[in-house]
């Protein structure tokens, strides 16, 4: 799997100019599926979704670097995970869209191309191992 620096320069744009994005990420994931907001009832202090989007995040920078190993077995077995926290198919792309989206915001004039080009193939990554494995 070739590397994709593009997509490591748009997080660090994204991380010098918006700094903690944990509270923009979760109002537009609430937003868009106000049903998945209960899920997150015991997580009072907010520990949970910090260490879940920083899983996203390495998942996304892991599969930018190449070849992606961890991405994919934590992306499969947080999959299954998330089964019993009854997160329906689907919502990990939208998880990872949503920080595409936040992404290329702060990005702003400086989102390039090449931004674009390789978080459309590393979002391809993501939702295909965010799927049960087909034999
Ligand atoms: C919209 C998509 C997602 C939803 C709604 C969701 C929901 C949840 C919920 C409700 C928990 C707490 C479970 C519990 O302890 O009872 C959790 C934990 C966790 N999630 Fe997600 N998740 C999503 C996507 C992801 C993705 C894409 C990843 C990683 C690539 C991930 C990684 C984790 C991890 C590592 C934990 C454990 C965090 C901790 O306890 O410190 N999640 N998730």
């Amino acid at each position: 799997m070739p590397g994709h620096p593009a997509l490591i320069d748009s997080l660090g744009l994204l991380s010098e100019r918006a700094g903690d994005v944990t509270g923009a990420i979760y109002t537009r994931l609430f937003e868009a599926y106000p049903d998945l907001e209960n899920l997150f009832l015991m997580d009072t202090d907010g520990g949970v979704r910090g260490s879940m989007l920083s899983q996203a995040f390495e998942c996304l920078m892991d599969l930018a670097e190449g070849p992606g190993t961890m991405a994919e077995t934590v992306i499969r077995s947080e999959r299954v995970n998330h089964d019993t926290y009854d997160v329906p198919a689907g919502m990990f792309e939208v998880f990872f869209e949503i920080i595409r989206d936040v992404t290329k915001n702060a990005a702003g004039d400086d989102w390039s191309p090449e931004m674009d080009a390789a978080w459309t193939s590393i979002l391809r990554d993501a939702a295909r191992l965010s799927r049960p494995m087909t034999t």
